[in-house]
């Protein structure tokens, strides 16, 4: 589309402003702007503003209707059938001994709470060497590939921003000692953010406002990047699928790919017991027959605090963005993206409410007020100080309820959460690193060392375990027995 055609465009859809600057650009800023500006379906932006923007702020319309809590496969401590996780943890082995599981960490994050300069997989997270959490990844993928006797294909997604970042930082550590051929990376989607009357803001005089388009556009950026065909091509079936900030999660679990598999579900999640009542976390429900994640925001407190008979917690089952995902079920959530695009932008834009698109399920955007750098009618920069608009991001949940089976079973916390997010307080480094030694001492403990620790069980010395050396408790406790010499734990100590 020439330029004239797209300033057209804009002007026809109300986002002249868009173009505001156009006679002071120069040629290459000119281009830049024309560039940015093609990417964004104005349609779906149109529609966007009508149904998220234009309403007041905080309805989200979300229906309660018929919700109750979601079946969920309880660990054989908490009730669980023992039989049941043996049988799905054979069943997940064989998965990946045939080599049709691939990890999938989504990193396109912007980051800000933890407010870090640089990709959120750079970050130092370890207690004693500081390993960053993509090495600790890393670790776990090629253990897991040594384990099943096939080396796993991990993916990547880092948004425009990151990207070239996070390459070279793999590039620059040798992708800690994987086969670089079976890592890639790929570029998310972008959207842009717009005023609270939907016009478009620019971030300059020749680029706008844009950000990742969520989580939930890695089903999109799948797709587009060719990575599902690349799995396909190589016999990859099941994606497990994690988050960046997340230094314990385990990420290929054998037992819950085993479940998954079993059940033949389109999308599968884990879950923890939430540890209080008003916990801030999304909560798995059952709706019209469809396992649902219903944010916490949206359920009323009443609900929030109903217990069972057993006093347990009625919606208990909390979400912790670890997920085992089918190949194909992530082509057809991404297909309508895909459709638009190949029908043009005049296409009906209905992506933004979930509803289906040419007949095809869609994943929903949302709504989130924030600080948006823009620039004055002068072109001179804004750094707001409160929210001055809406960016509109797709979350990865809102594929389950499209997902003909959808499995949840539930992890320890302990083993397998605890989010990087802010910079202090709840979920940051510091509890993180906690986290991560009490760890390291519940796996010292189990397999027989004396291990001197507080209350909370946070050890007095630092302890670190690589994947390399253990990735859970047994695999621990059977390497530790192998050694002729155990290392005196009192002192500290780094296992690999
Ligand atoms: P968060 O919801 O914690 O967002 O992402 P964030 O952008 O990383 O951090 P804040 O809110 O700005 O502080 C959860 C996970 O989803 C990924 C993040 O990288 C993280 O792994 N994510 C989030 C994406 O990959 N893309 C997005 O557009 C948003």
């Amino acid at each position: 589309m020439n330029a004239g055609t797209l300033i057209a465009a804009y002007r026809a859809a109300g986002q002249g402003q868009v173009f505001a600057f156009w006679d002071s650009l120069n040629p290459a800023e000119r281009a830049e702007l024309a560039a940015q500006a093609a990417e964004i379906d104005l349609a779906e932006i149109a529609h966007l503003s009508r149904t998220l923007v234009l309403k007041s702020a905080g309805a989200t319309g979300v229906s309660l209707d018929g919700l109750s809590p979601a079946p969920c496969e309880h660990l054989p401590e908490n009730g669980g059938e023992a039989a049941r996780w043996a049988a799905a943890k054979a069943t997940g082995e064989a998965a990946l001994r045939a080599g049709r599981v691939a990890a999938f960490t989504v990193a396109g994050g912007q980051g800000t709470r933890l407010g870090y300069d640089g990709p959120k997989g750079t970050f130092a997270v370890t207690p004693l060497k500081k390993k960053s959490l993509f090495q600790v990844f890393a670790e776990k993928i090629r253990s897991a590939g040594l384990r099943h006797g096939k080396p796993l294909h991990w993916f990547i997604m880092t948004s425009h921003a990151n990207h070239e970042r996070t390459e070279q930082f793999f590039a620059e550590h040798r992708f800690f000692g994987l086969d670089k051929a079976r890592v890639h990376f790929f570029r998310q989607g972008r959207m842009p953010a717009v005023d609270f009357a939907g016009r478009i803001l620019l971030e300059t005089k020749s680029s706008l406002a844009l950000s990742p388009d969520g989580h939930g556009g890695s089903l999109r950026a799948l797709h587009r990047s060719g990575a599902l065909d690349l799995m396909q091509s190589e016999g990859v079936d099941t994606i497990s699928y994690f988050q960046v900030d997340n230094p314990l999660v385990r990420c290929v679990d054998a037992a819950f790919i085993g479940f998954h598999l079993q059940a033949r579900a389109g999308m599968s999640s884990k879950m923890v017991p939430k540890a209080y009542p008003e916990e801030r976390v999304g909560l798995f429900c059952r709706q019209n027959g469809k396992v649902v994640v219903v944010e916490y925001s949206d359920m009323p407190l009443v609900m929030q605090r109903e217990t069972n008979p057993d006093g347990t917690l009625r919606y208990g089952a909390g979400s912790i963005a670890i997920h085992v995902i089918d190949r194909e079920f992530a082509r057809r959530m991404a297909a309508p993206a895909v459709a638009k695009a190949m029908a043009g932008s005049s296409s009906p834009a209905k992506s933004g409410t979930g509803e289906a698109v040419f007949g095809i399920p869609a994943l929903p955007f949302h709504r989130a007020d924030k600080k948006i750098a823009t620039i004055d009618c002068a072109g001179r920069p804004v750094k707001p100080e409160n929210a001055n608009g809406v960016k509109f991001e797709m979350f990865v949940f809102d594929a389950l309820p499209f997902a003909d089976n959808s499995v949840v079973i539930e992890t320890a916390r302990a083993d397998d959460f605890s989010p990087v997010k802010n910079a202090e307080g709840v979920d940051s480094p510091s509890t993180a690193r906690d986290d991560q030694l009490r760890q390291a001492a519940r796996w010292l403990r189990a397999a027989g060392a004396a291990v001197e620790a507080d209350a909370t069980g946070r050890p007095k010395c630092g302890l670190e375990i690589s994947p390399l050396f253990g990735y859970d408790a047994g695999s621990f406790a059977e390497r530790w027995h192998s050694l002729p010499i155990k290392p005196v734990v009192a002192e500290g100590l780094y296992l690999e």
